[in-house]
Order: structure tokens, then sequence, then C-alpha cells
């Protein structure tokens, strides 16, 4: 293989540009070309695609977000669309591609694949939402920043005999939610796992107030579960606490990423190049039980999503 390309797509998550420097270095270090394409598909599409050098992707192992752009492209499901891209790698020589995404990146990948360009996935997004792997490229740092941002709302709510009712990101995975609600010793977690029963939320507020006199009371949300500032009203109506909302929104994308999540992306990059080297294609790498291995993308994309029943019960016994 002389010519491979690399394309970040869909949200963004801090250690792509990490994993982008790898899959660089490694394939640069082995002889192979490497082409960095823009904004994700759509640069793929338009034919915004230039060679990437070792000192371009110095200096962004830091960097949170990714040098090369991403963006969704739905139109990528359609074949015509696909075709044009197919087009644009093949003027270029380009004959396989690394890409960093979640996984609608990576049914796109696949399509590639058995389009004839060999292309290997790379878990890079702040959810943990791929369930072939333990972690996703930027769920440490996002983890991290939320951690964060909660111990600070915690002062606060403290001082004032508050609720902070605290909207995490994740799409439908709650991973983010219970990490951070272990890690922050929240006294409450709701994810689509959890379920959502409000008047048992609001419930248990009263008994933290009451029975274990609380000074403050931290509720962790996990996304598209619940408008949690109307929420927040109700325990302010019905609770000894007052209810605050915080919806931390984009701010758990950014920032630079955590020395794990830039070993995760290093190794996971390496890993990416030596399959393309073996002539191996519609795969993604995982990481599990602290092995890099690689499995099949239809596979990675039928793996049921773990209970997290452990985890949930360790939440529960450290209230
Ligand atoms: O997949 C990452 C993520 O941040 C999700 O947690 C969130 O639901 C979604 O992307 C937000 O998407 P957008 O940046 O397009 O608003």
């Amino acid at each position: 293989i002389k010519r491979i390309g690399v394309l970040t797509s869909g949200g963004d998550a801090p250690g792509m540009n990490a994993a982008i420097r790898a899959v660089t270095r490694v394939a640069l270090n082995s002889g192979i070309e490497v082409f960095g394409i823009y904004d994700g598909y759509r640069g793929m599409v338009d034919g915004h695609i230039e060679p990437l050098t070792r000192k371009e992707v110095g200096e962004v192992i830091d960097r949170g977000g990714t040098v090369l752009g991403s963006a969704r492209l739905p139109e990528f499901k359609d074949p015509s669309v696909r075709e044009k891209a197919v087009e644009q790698l093949k003027k270029r020589g380009i004959e396989a591609v690394v890409v960093i995404g979640g996984d609608g990146s990576y049914r796109g990948a696949l399509a590639l694949t058995e389009m004839g360009i060999n292309c290997i996935g790379l878990p890079g997004t702040i959810d943990n939402d791929i369930t072939s792997t333990d972690y996703t490229i930027g769920f440490d740092t996002a983890l991290h920043t939320v951690v964060e941002a909660v111990d600070k709302l915690r002062d606060t709510s403290s001082s004032h005999h508050r609720c902070s009712v605290v909207e995490v990101m994740g799409n439908r995975c709650g991973d983010l939610t219970l990490w951070a609600g272990i890690a922050c010793g929240a006294e409450i977690v709701v994810t689509a796992q959890t379920g959502f029963d409000e008047e048992e939320v609001l419930e248990r507020l009263r008994e933290l107030d009451l029975v274990r006199k609380k000074r403050h009371a931290i509720v962790l949300i996990s996304e598209k579960i619940t408008d949690v500032h109307q929420f927040a009203r109700k325990i302010t109506q019905t609770t000894g606490f007052s209810g605050r909302a915080t919806i931390l929104g984009h701010i758990q994308r950014g920032g630079s990423p955590t020395p794990s999540d830039r070993v995760l992306a290093s190794r996971m990059g390496e890993k990416a190049v030596d399959l393309l080297m073996q002539g191996i294609g519609g795969r993604c790498v995982c990481i599990q039980q602290n092995e890099i291995v690689d499995v099949a993308i239809e596979e990675a994309l039928s793996v049921p999503r773990e209970s997290r029943k452990q985890l949930y019960n360790l939440f529960e016994r450290l209230v």
C-alpha cells in the first residue's frame, strides 16, 4: 500500500488530533504517503484532500477538536454520492482510509470498503457509545470536563441549600453521566437505562433534605430525557431545595485531551495503519481489557450495549 487518507467525521472529540498524528506518523515512518481529507465525508466527495507531512501533524497532540475539520453528511448513504467520493480517492491514488468518528461514520467506512476502498474505523466520540470498545477516544477528556464543572456546581449549591440539575451529553448512552455521577459523588443519576420517574426523584430529594439533612444535592441527567429547567422549577416548588439547572452542552466536546485519551488515540492509530498495511479493511479498532484489538464493523455495530448494572449498583451503594 502506498497512499492512505485520514478523516474525522461526526461530532468532534478531544484526542482526534492525536489519532490523526499517530496515523500520519506511523504511516510515513512505514513509507506510506498520507492525505488529510477535510470536513469528513464532505471533503471526500468535494475533493478537499491534501497531503499531510510529519510537520503538519506536529504540535497538535495537545489540541482539542480536529485540525481536519468534521461534518455530518447524511447524504453519504446515497450510493451515487459515495461513487463521487471513490472517484476523488482514485484520482489521487488513495487506496485506503482511516475514518475517525462514531457509529454513523463507521457505516460510511463499511460502505466504502464494499466499494473497494479499504477503511478502518477508529472510535472518536465523547459518548462512549460504540459498544465493541471499552472506551472511545474523547470520553476520558469529556468526563474530566464534566467532573470539573460539577465539582464547581457543588460548591455553590452547598452554600445555598440548592439542588443542581446538570444535563450531560452522551446521545442515547448514559456512560458519561454514570461515570461522572460516581466520580463527583452525585446524589442521583438519570439515564436511558435508569429511566426517569419524576415523582420518584422528587421524593428522593425530599428525603435527602428532611431525613439526611443534606445541604445540597446533585442530579445528573443524560441529555434527551427531560427539560432540566422545568424540572429544576419543580424541585423548587415541591422540595426543600431550591433547584437550578445547568446544561453543560458543547463545553463537553472541547479542551485539551487527557494523557489517557492521547495514549489511546496513539495506540489505536498505530493499529489502524498496521491493519491497512496487511490489506485489511471493513474493521474497526477497539480497546478491550486494555488490549488493542480489531473487530468487523458489522459486528461492532451490532454488539448489544453492556448493561453497566454493577456500576449502577455501586453508584447506589455510595449515596
Ligand atoms: O456525539 C457527540 C455529541 O456531542 C452528542 O453527545 C450529542 O448528542 C451530539 O453530539 C450533539 O450534536 P451537535 O454537535 O451536532 O449538536
